[in-house]
């Protein structure tokens, strides 16, 4: 159990984060932060008379007051508007850069040596944005995309195949956008290899809807977008950190040379553990998967283009 976990926007994503995190006992206190007055001191007090029925100890605490997350040990950066149907990911872009820059300026300044999950989306290029005006190295700053778009993939695949989701290993490496790779050949049923249950037939329609897994989500509930799947993931990295599990999860990580490119963030695997981003892992790709990574990797370039034309 680490002190103090604070979680960075009390929308739907934000206060599931914070609900999770205390249920799990991963922080003496868990804060929720939101400028909208009062709303995040009535869902923390909520959430904090949950404690006796649901058996947690966490203190959870609503607030409006950066001083409140002082000494926190990780964030979970949600600031941020939502998708609305028609809108995709990058269209956020000016509105959600502006919060996580303030966002992230507030960090530095009330927990120099946390470390920051980032959920806002844009995501891989917010993640940018939090590092940029942190100024933390890269181990402390990274996105959580994989794991969800990973917990899709399998969840579909658990559907198809009738079996559990918890013997289902997968990866998705890339943005967190359309473009995203499902890599079929890292996908196994409890090491069995994937493409022995079904073929490419079978899979490219459950590849496809993992692709669009945010945006079907959008369409069902048209004012928003998906936030318990979401907000698990980023627990989970949160956990992985708590408990210094070294866990192998795709996230949004800074590239330096790795994949042969350096300067953005983007979905691969690494290792997480309480140094935060412990170590990216450079898997082998065959020349189709190369592609896709490449062109995953050039949207996420030509949303860094835009950000770069910004004053935000
Ligand atoms: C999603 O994929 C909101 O980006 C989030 O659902």
């Amino acid at each position: 159990m680490v002190n103090k976990i604070s979680v960075i926007g009390g929308g739907h994503v934000g206060e599931s984060c914070s609900l999770l995190a205390s249920q799990q006992e991963l922080a003496k206190e868990v804060i929720l932060l939101d400028i909208i007055e009062d709303v995040p001191i009535g869902k923390g007090l909520d959430q904090w008379e949950a404690a006796p029925v649901l058996g947690f100890d966490t203190r959870v605490k609503g607030t409006n007051d950066w001083a409140d997350t002082a000494g926190t040990d990780i964030f979970i950066m949600t600031a941020g508007v939502a998708r609305k149907p028609g809108m995709d990911r990058e269209d956020l872009l000016k509105i959600n850069a502006g919060i996580v820059k303030s966002c992230a300026e507030n960090i530095k300044k009330y927990a120099p040596d946390s470390i920051i999950i980032v959920v806002s989306n844009p995501l891989d290029v917010m993640a940018y944005v939090a590092f940029e005006n942190s100024g933390f190295p890269r181990e402390r700053v990274f996105g959580m995309a994989g794991i969800l778009d990973t917990a899709r993939f399998r969840s579909f695949l658990a559907l198809e195949l009738d079996v559990s989701v918890e013997d289902i290993q997968a990866l998705v490496l890339g943005g967190h956008g359309d473009s995203m790779v499902p890599l079929v050949s890292y996908a196994s049923i409890s090491g069995i290899p994937l493409t022995f249950f079904l073929d490419q037939e079978t899979l490219d329609p459950i590849i496809t809807r993992t692709r669009k897994g945010g945006g079907e989500i959008v369409g069902y509930l048209k004012t928003g977008s998906a936030y318990y799947a979401p907000a698990a993931g980023a627990v989970q990295m949160a956990e992985a950190i708590v408990k210094d599990k070294k866990r192998i999860f795709p996230c949004s990580c800074y590239l330096q040379g790795e994949y042969g490119q350096e300067g953005l963030f983007i979905g691969v695997p690494c290792k997480v553990g309480k140094g935060g981003m412990e170590g990216i892992i450079e898997v082998p790709l065959s020349d189709d998967e190369k592609a896709a990574l490449d062109n995953s990797m050039n949207a996420v370039k030509s949303t860094m283009d835009d950000l770069a034309k910004l004053d935000y």
